[in-house]
């Protein structure tokens, strides 16, 4: 997929569409991508119908043996929803556009609204592992753009303004039920890093300077095509490692981010599941 003519994208993403209408029961309304920190949210979903990457056409397929791949559709608390169990990051060799076909898919379905988790570094010297937050906005290093190329006016503007992005409403609304249910959360802005080495001290530091507050791997393809495709979406994410100042900074290895992500996952998905009955 690394030249993708816009026809045969755009009849891709209609295919593995129509693969998935032609099977599901019902109309999801919201999506959700079920990054590290809100795995367990799939135990939530009721009257599940569950897709494999692997059955849908088109569908970029997971290569990391172990990895989860599905597309689980079903209710939370009474709402339809399509959550991507496992994703697609840049690092691991996937072109742009196939990070981000789901979300085309998402956006055939006419699924309006997307909610997105992360693992992420906080950059900030208030937040400590463990902590939730909500992203108000992006800063990206990625030098590779979903949205470059050929412009297909049948899935978005040739130059999408990014105004408004991460919605506010979404964001009061993850606020309001955080607090109700005693749960700190901060806000923040979501710093694009494309990876697969976690930064140096010197790069931590730069990202501070320049205004991030969290620095993540994933994310920013899927929010800029979300936006390109006109869906309101909330981003959240899990501190798992403190990066600032660098006298914090200690080794990080995955099975630390990933040990850290669990102890928010309860809390992320308690915010989760009850903001789907808010939208
Ligand atoms: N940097 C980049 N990505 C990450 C980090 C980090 O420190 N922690 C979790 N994902």
């Amino acid at each position: 997929m690394s030249i993708v003519r816009k026809d045969e994208y755009y009849s891709q993403i209609q295919g593995a569409a129509q693969y998935l209408k032609e099977r599901l029961k019902s109309t999801p309304k919201v999506a959700i991508v079920l990054g590290t920190g809100l795995g367990n949210l799939s135990d939530k979903i009721k009257n599940a119908e569950i897709f494999s990457y692997s059955e849908i056409p088109h569908f970029p397929q997971i290569t990391v043996k172990g990895h989860a791949g599905n597309l689980i559709c079903g209710e939370i608390n009474g709402v339809e929803v399509m959550a991507m169990q496992g994703r697609f990051h840049y690092y691991e060799g996937y072109s742009m556009k196939e990070v981000t076909f789901p979300m085309r898919v998402m956006q055939a379905l006419n699924i309006g609204t997307i909610l997105i988790s992360n693992a992420a570094g906080g950059v900030n010297g208030n937040y400590n592992a463990g902590d939730i937050v909500l992203v108000t906005d992006h800063i990206s290093l990625h030098q590779d753009n979903p949205l470059r190329g050929e412009n297909d006016e049948r899935l978005g503007t040739r130059f999408p303004d990014m105004f408004s992005t991460y919605e506010k409403e979404l964001i009061l609304k993850a606020e309001d039920i955080a607090k109700e249910n005693n749960i700190k959360t901060h806000r923040g802005v979501y710093f694009g890093w494309p990876g697969p080495n976690l930064e140096t001290p010197a790069e931590y530091n730069m990202i501070n300077t320049l205004g991030g507050d969290l620095v993540g791997m994933s994310t920013v393809p899927e929010v800029l095509v979300a936006k390109h495709a006109s869906m309101k979406v909330l981003v959240a994410s899990v501190v798992t490692n403190e990066c600032f100042p660098i006298g914090r900074l200690s080794p990080t290895g995955h099975d630390e981010v990933i040990d850290v992500a669990k102890i928010a996952e309860p809390k992320l998905t308690q915010i989760i599941s009850e903001l789907i009955t808010r939208i």
